[in-house]
Order: C-alpha cells, then sequence, then structure tokens
C-alpha cells in the first residue's frame, strides 16, 4: 500500500502535524455480516470518478476496533436499532391538519422505502434542486400532512431516516452525479477540497490524504456517509449527516454552515457519491 503518511503540502503541514501523527494502521480485514444472514459490501473499487485519486473505497467500519464492529454485527447489539423501533412508531401515528400518518400514504415501510436511502441526495423535479432525505422527510410532512416540520437534525428526524436506511441496508449506494445533480455536485466537490479554519484543513486532508493514520487517539477512516445515521459512543446516540459534518469542520476552528443548508446539502451529495458502490449499513456504530 502506498505511504499515505503526512502528504505535506505548503501551509498545511504545520497543521497537519499538530494533528496527525505518522503511526499507521491498516483498516482492519474483516467481512460484515448482519445477523448471520446479510453480507455488506464495505470495501469495493472506487467509482469511476475518484480513480485518479484512490482505488479502493473503504466503511468507517473497518477503521473501528472489534468490538465496537461486532456491536453492527447483530441488531440485538446494535444500539441504533432501539431508534429504528423509534421511528417505526411514528412512521405509524397520525399527525397534523390531514390526520395522516406515513403509513396511510406509504403502507409498510419496509416495501416502500426500499432503495430509497442509496440514491439519496437527488435532484427532485418537484423541489427543482438536489434534496435529502431530510427534505423530503419535511415536504410530506408540511405539505402532506399539514404537520409541522421536524428540526432537521433533531431526535425524530434521525428516528425517521434510521428506519428509512436500515431498509436498504445491504443496497449499493448509487447516487446520480450527472444530468441536473451536476451543479449541485461540483459545489459539494469544491467545498470537500476547500481549506478551512486556523488549521487550514479540507475534508481531503484528513479523510483522502491521511486515512488510516492516526489522529488523537482515533483512527482516520475515509469519512464515508453509507453508515448513516450512525450511533456513536461518544454522545450515545443516533448522528445525522450534517451534524456530522458541523463536528469535522468545527475541529478545523471554522465557522460552519448549519444542518440543512445548500452547502450542506451539496457536500452530502459529493462525500455520498465517493461511496457509490458500498452497501448503505445504517444505522452503523462508530466511536
Ligand atoms: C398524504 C400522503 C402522504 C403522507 C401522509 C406522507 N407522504 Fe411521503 N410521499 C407522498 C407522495 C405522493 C410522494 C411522492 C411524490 C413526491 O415526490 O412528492 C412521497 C414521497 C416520499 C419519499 C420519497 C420516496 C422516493 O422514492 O424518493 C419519502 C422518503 C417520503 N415520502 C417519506 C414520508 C414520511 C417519512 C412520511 C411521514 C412523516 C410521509 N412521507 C408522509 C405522500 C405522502
Ligand atoms: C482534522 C481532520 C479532519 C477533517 C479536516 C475532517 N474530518 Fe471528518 N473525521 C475526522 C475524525 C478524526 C473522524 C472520526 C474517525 C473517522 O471515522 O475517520 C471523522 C469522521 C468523519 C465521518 C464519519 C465516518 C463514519 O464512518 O462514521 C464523516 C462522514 C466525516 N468525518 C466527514 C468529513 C467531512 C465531509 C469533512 C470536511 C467538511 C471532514 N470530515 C473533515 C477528522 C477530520
Amino acid at each position: 500500500m502506498k505511504n499515505r503518511s503526512l502528504k505535506v503540502i505548503g501551509g498545511v503541514a504545520a497543521s497537519l502535524m499538530l494533528v496527525v501523527t505518522s503511526l499507521s494502521a491498516e483498516p482492519v480485514d474483516d467481512t460484515l455480516t448482519v445477523n448471520e444472514e446479510m453480507t455488506l459490501v464495505t470495501r469495493t473499487a472506487a467509482p469511476a470518478h475518484l480513480s485518479d485519486i484512490m482505488d479502493e473505497v473503504i466503511s468507517g467500519w473497518h477503521f473501528r476496533g472489534t468490538e465496537t464492529r461486532a456491536m453492527q454485527a447483530d441488531d440485538f447489539d446494535n444500539p441504533g436499532m432501539i431508534f429504528v423501533e423509534a421511528g417505526e412508531d411514528s412512521w405509524n401515528t397520525a399527525e397534523g391538519s390531514e390526520g395522516k400518518s406515513c403509513a396511510d400514504c406509504h403502507g409498510d415501510a419496509a416495501d416502500s422505502m426500499k432503495g430509497v436511502r442509496a440514491t439519496y441526495p437527488k435532484f427532485s423535479e418537484a423541489a427543482g434542486k438536489v434534496i435529502t432525505v431530510e427534505n423530503q422527510v419535511n415536504d410530506c410532512r408540511e405539505n402532506r400532512m399539514g404537520a409541522e416540520k421536524w428540526k432537521y437534525a433533531g431526535g425524530d428526524m434521525v428516528n425517521m431516516t434510521a428506519l428509512i436506511a436500515s431498509v436498504s441496508r445491504g443496497m449499493p449506494v448509487n447516487v446520480a452525479i450527472d444530468g441536473p445533480a451536476k451543479e449541485t455536485w461540483e459545489l459539494g466537490k469544491e467545498l470537500y477540497y476547500t481549506r478551512t479554519g486556523q488549521l487550514e484543513l479540507s475534508c481531503a486532508n484528513c479523510h483522502e490524504d491521511n486515512y488510516g493514520n492516526m489522529i488523537r487517539a482515533d483512527h482516520l477512516s475515509q469519512g464515508q456517509i453509507n453508515g448513516f445515521p450512525v450511533y456513536r459512543l461518544k454522545n450515545t446516540k443516533l448522528n445525522s449527516v450534517h451534524a456530522r459534518f458541523k463536528g469535522c469542520v468545527r475541529d478545523t476552528r471554522a465557522e460552519t454552515y448549519s444542518p440543512g443548508s445548500p452547502e450542506f446539502v451539496a457536500l452530502e451529495l459529493y462525500v455520498a457519491s465517493r461511496g457509490n458502490g458500498l452497501s448503505v449499513e445504517g444505522p452503523s456504530v462508530r466511536n
């Protein structure tokens, strides 16, 4: 494997030295089989748009310790599954002026939502822009149920996205990056490579140049989002994609965009596309 440790570029060198040690640890060679019946694709050939940059895309699961990895292999041990159940309850609960539940229109989530997680964010004709699963859920709440929108990265929303992800587990991430999605994808790509904050670090400086290296006590992954929402042992709750982006941007000591902002929607599309081919894993378990 090529040595990726501390690729030093100009001013970035000093700040990276502060945080990344040259200790390198390979992603763990292991297979993720859930409930002894569903084997997920957790490493695969990089999608065409990344082929000049890397050979392989790897789920964050490979960068976690033995016990954390094991929790994800059994739904009884996966703390994220409790939130899927909460999402299921709210799926079946009527709310709003129309007196309807999600189930009233969509039926069983396991059938109607299968495949949804794998293709979002995606361009919506109705909205005239690229939207996330969260945007679509809130659109249904506001315009079809006559209910209040949920907070973008709040508990109700993340439970619902956990339910929606769970019914696509094992399906390959396959977001479109061309056609009407292209402009948004380009914006997301630009954001991914833009250095921010006092540390002048981009997403790529950590998750492309240094994955496999240790940063503080953490094993740096490729920053993939196929596992979202993610149950984190650190804060003992489910975390949405945009909440994670926010945390990572903050770590560079930069002002950050808010969850649901057009910038984070674009970044989500771009980051999702870097994982095209990996299985949907959500809800996954991480540090
Ligand atoms: C009154 C009927 C109705 C209710 C209630 C409703 N939806 Fe929808 N939903 C629709 C329709 C119609 C569409 C597809 C049309 C569109 O794109 O706007 C849709 C689309 C969706 C999609 C996108 C599916 C895809 O294949 O891309 C998701 C996700 C979704 N709804 C989630 C929810 C959730 C979660 C709830 C409950 C909080 C809900 N909906 C409540 C009617 C409803
Ligand atoms: C200073 C280094 C650093 C920068 C810059 C950084 N991250 Fe991270 N990121 C981390 C660390 C450390 C973790 C936790 C370990 C891991 O999963 O890589 C993490 C985790 C993640 C995860 C969770 C992966 C998983 O499997 O759960 C995502 C997604 C992510 N980062 C995306 C981003 C994006 C997008 C950016 C740019 C806006 C970014 N990061 C910038 C250090 C960084």
